[in-house]
């Protein structure tokens, strides 16, 4: 008989188990046998696996998190006893030892580029795209940020009640990575104020403007939802210069001058972290209104999944199976329109997807009086 292997890696998104499900289901209908790594490529590494099939699939539709487990750890930079290693032979050993036919990786960027690595070592690979961010390319979307969406939504609904009746801004830190993808859908949804996303760095004078136009009409309380991976024009601006010393070290292959560049885009983010935390009292200075933070975190990617990501998760499960009977590797599973289409995994890694500065959200973002707290726009 055939043996699949599955394995999620990367963070955990609503719709990981009924993508889960979905491949069992499909690959015992085909008379295929399908195991499950656990965590993420380390279980592929240390040989931890499930049977995929019977009870375990039962009931597992609409939980949250992964029945597998997940980890951000990558194959070729394994922490093993205080140092990173290169384990995807390891893996291929394991891989082989199974007699796998094909290995499904479901995960969001870093997962495509770890799932790619293991292709170009010869074993066949078919990915899934799975992120509440909505960030991986080519593909119209991924599974679990329709959840998250939702999520974040309510959150916006709630806050608002007690920024309305305290009068204060409430900064609403939303996930999404380095994309604007859940801040400004969620932002958008919950009639947020000011919506400030990484695709457009914002001005922190430029957002108080717009929490002082509200003033003037009588309105002594705004929302700012801001994305976690929001940043002001200054800050964008760092940003590109340290990521390009960093490309320029990488492509001179000068170690020492990539690890130094490294550390300096590190120090940035640990930096940055903070963000949120910086512009609310920013505001609370240029406005005279009281400033408060909210940061949604980790909620946004747990809990049941939405509908929309159930029967998404799902049809993406299927059609991978599909894929591995018609002997289709090296590629993801898209979404596209109404259908799903095969993508070379090549056309997938290293690429992030950004929120088009003239999308349809930016624009009716726009058009509905919301600041997006650049001058520019
Ligand atoms: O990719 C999903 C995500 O939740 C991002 O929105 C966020 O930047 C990141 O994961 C957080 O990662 P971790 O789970 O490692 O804290």
């Amino acid at each position: 008989t055939t043996c699949i292997g599955v394995l999620t890696a990367g963070g955990d998104s609503p719709g990981l188990n009924a993508a889960i499900r979905a491949i069992g289901k499909n690959g015992a209908g085909r008379g295929m046998h399908i195991i499950g790594f656990r965590d993420g490529f380390r279980g592929l590494m240390e040989n931890r696996t499930v049977a995929l099939e019977g009870d375990i699939l039962s009931g597992i539709l609409t939980q949250g998190g992964t029945i597998l487990g997940t980890s951000r750890d990558k194959p070729h930079k394994m922490p093993m006893g205080g140092q990173l290693q290169d384990m995807t032979g390891v893996m291929l050993h394991n891989y082989q030892r199974h007699n796998l036919e094909a290995l499904i990786c479901i995960g969001g960027g870093g997962t495509q580029k770890n799932a790619f690595r293991l292709s170009r070592l010869g074993m066949n690979i078919i990915t899934l795209p799975k992120t509440i961010d909505n960030d991986v390319a080519a593909t119209d979307i991924t599974f679990g940020f329709d959840t998250a969406l939702s999520v974040a939504t309510s959150a916006i609904d709630r806050l608002h009640s007690t920024a309305h009746s305290h009068h204060r801004i409430i900064v609403v830190e939303i996930m999404g990575h380095n994309t604007g993808w859940l801040g400004l859908g969620a932002g958008l949804a919950g009639g947020a104020d000011v919506i400030l996303i990484p695709e457009i760095p914002y001005d922190v004078n430029t957002v108080a403007q717009a929490v002082r136009r509200r003033q003037h009409h009588g309105k002594n309380f705004s929302i700012v939802a801001s994305s976690e991976g929001a940043l002001s024009i200054d800050d964008a601006a760092r940003l590109a210069r340290l990521r390009a010393a960093r490309d320029a070290a990488r492509a001179a292959k000068d170690a020492e001058r990539k690890k130094a560049a490294e550390a300096a885009l590190a120090d940035f983010a640990r930096e940055h972290e903070a963000h949120s935390i910086k512009l609310s009292r920013e505001l609370e200075t240029l406005t005279g209104l009281e400033s408060r933070v909210t940061i949604l975190g980790y909620l946004q990617r747990g809990g049941t999944p939405s509908a929309a990501d159930r029967i998404l998760a799902t049809r993406l499960g299927t059609a991978c199976v599909e894929a591995v009977a018609a002997g289709q590797y090296g590629k993801m599973v898209a979404v596209a329109g109404e259908g799903t289409k095969l993508v070379e995994l090549a056309d997938v890694v290293g690429r992030l997807k950004y929120v088009p500065k003239d999308h349809p959200w930016v624009r009716a973002a726009l058009q509905t009086g919301v600041s997006l707290g650049n001058p520019d726009f």
